[in-house]
């Protein structure tokens, strides 16, 4: 599946150097920085400081799951990174492009977006809902549907499902639509917030398992919101640990279970229950 299916002037960096044929180029670049990033949401009751000078960069390919107190700014934050939320200060940056100098709205077609429950257009069938940024950013037809059938199959969802409107569909098959509208675009970046908070137990695990399939095989970046400490550790090639706005921690599974950076971080794994780490995204 072609990662450049774009118009050249609606790509950004990584495009360009796929198109070139050299997506190796992108390994050990930062596919997202953030310098001194703040974001403070004024209100009548004062100012909350949701996010408190994060400066971090994710290397290309990494899996990263963001974890912390509710409240502590995992979704500001994550919204900063396609632009959904505005820093108030300081600079998001993707593949080395300052998003404060980019096409906001062309960005956000280009980044996956998952989020918990169910997000489909109602009125629109599972087809219509994946297509759906494809069609926006003006794919051609024949690639709309290399794009869909190529998203369906990598969440593992059958090709009978496609005339099926959202309320047809099972929480989970919801959910593995709502992640295949992620990755219709050929996203470098996935973002999700929660995505398998809202499933029972059985179903999340298989969609952990198919989530850490698409990433060994998609060669993408993927930051993912959760609470659950286990599923973090099953997941995360790295763990962002934040609380109150502030970055605790950001390492390897293992680094956070052997030398947590202070006692917020010590208390969040000691919630872990196995040992050693069952990792499903190890290359
Ligand atoms: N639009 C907004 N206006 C005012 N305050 C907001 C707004 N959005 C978030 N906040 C506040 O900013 C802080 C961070 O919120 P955020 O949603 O980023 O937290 P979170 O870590 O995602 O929490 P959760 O785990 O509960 O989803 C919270 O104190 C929240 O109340
Ligand atoms: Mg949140």
């Amino acid at each position: 599946m072609s990662r450049t299916n774009l118009r050249h002037d609606a790509m950004s960096q990584p495009e360009k150097i796929a198109e070139r044929g050299i997506t190796d180029a992108l390994n050990g670049m930062p596919a997202v920085r953030y310098d001194h990033v703040c974001k403070i949401y004024s209100g009548a009751e004062g100012d909350i400081h949701a996010v408190r000078d994060i400066n971090l960069s994710i290397a290309h390919r990494e899996f990263v799951m963001l974890i912390g107190n509710s409240g502590g700014g995992k979704t500001t934050l994550l919204k900063m990174t396609n632009g959904l939320i505005v820093p108030t200060s300081g600079d998001v940056y993707y593949y080395s492009e300052n998003l404060r100098d980019m096409n906001l709205v062309q960005l956000r077609r280009r980044i996956g977006y998952a989020i918990q429950g169910s997000v489909l257009f109602p009125h629109l069938d599972v087809e219509q809902n994946i297509s759906f940024v494809p069609r926006l950013s003006g794919f051609a037809k024949d690639q709309i549907e290399e794009s869909v059938m190529h998203a369906l199959g990598l969440v593992g969802l059958d090709s009978s499902l496609l005339r099926k409107f959202p309320h047809e569909l099972s929480g989970g098959q919801q959910q593995r639509v709502g992640i295949a509208r992620a990755l219709a675009a050929n996203p470098f970046v996935l973002l999700m917030d929660e995505p398998f908070g809202a499933v029972d137990e059985i179903t999340r695990r298989s969609l952990q398992e198919q989530i850490a399939r698409i990433y060994l095989e998609e060669g993408l970046t993927i930051l993912f919101v959760t609470h659950d400490i286990n599923e973090a550790m099953r997941l995360g090639t790295k763990l962002l640990v934040v609380n109150d706005g502030s970055l605790q921690q950001y390492a390897s599974p293992e680094e956070v279970l052997e030398t947590p950076a202070n006692s917020y971080v010590q208390s969040l794994v000691s919630e872990y229950q196995g040992a050693p780490i069952p990792s499903l995204t190890k290359r």
